[in-house]
């Protein structure tokens, strides 16, 4: 995937890209950050640590699967994180830096995830979506579905909410 632009009219101008090797360790401290801001009325201490250390360990496992990593930069600077798992139809992840969460760079960021999941291929893209997350997710399109209501992170149970939307039908 080529360096494009993404622009919606009340939210910033970016340019998104697919993650490179030496973008990993700013990449896991904007997903900390994400966490700990983003989910601190959802999840306890020991919950968000759970679910950072469960991305941390699992999500550049590359060698078990073709999954994507994209990255959102604002003015070159790391803005967001996303990972499509194109086999899977999957959302395996989307963080936005902590302190730019509720500007609409999630919303972007997850229109270029869709766009490119539907020139993967995939009819439709699920994940097991934080609950904070879950209005997000519902305003882009997504809808509940069925499976299971927690997940095991790192040893702590983690309530989540699988959601999925169908990319049929739509424009590419
Ligand atoms: C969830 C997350 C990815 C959303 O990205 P964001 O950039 O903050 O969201 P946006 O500003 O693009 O919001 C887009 C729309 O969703 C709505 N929305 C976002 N978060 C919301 C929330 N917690 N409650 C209600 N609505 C919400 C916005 O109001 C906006 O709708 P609008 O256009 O009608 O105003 C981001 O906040 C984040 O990284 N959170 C912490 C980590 C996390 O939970 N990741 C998801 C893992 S499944």
């Amino acid at each position: 995937m080529g360096r494009r632009q993404v622009a919606q009219a009340d939210a910033p101008t970016l340019s998104v890209r697919t993650a490179r090797f030496e973008d990993v360790p700013a990449i896991l401290r904007l997903i900390e950050g994400a966490i700990e801001h983003g989910c601190r009325n959802t999840y306890d201490g020991a919950q968000r640590r759970a679910v950072y250390l469960g991305y941390a360990s699992n999500l550049f496992v590359d060698a078990v699967g073709p999954f994507e990593t994209m990255v959102a930069e604002i003015d070159g600077l790391l803005a967001a994180v996303a990972q499509l798992d194109v086999d899977g139809g999957a959302l395996r992840a989307l963080f936005v830096d902590a302190t730019l969460q509720g500007h609409g760079v999630g919303r972007a960021l997850l229109a270029a995830v869709e766009a490119r999941a539907r020139a993967a291929g995939c009819s439709r893209l699920s994940g097991a979506m934080s609950l904070n997350a879950v209005p997000f997710y519902a305003q882009a399109g997504f809808r509940s579905r069925g499976g299971p209501t927690r997940l095991l992170n790192a040893g702590v149970r983690v309530p989540v909410r699988w959601m999925e939307k169908s990319l049929a039908g739509e424009a590419a």
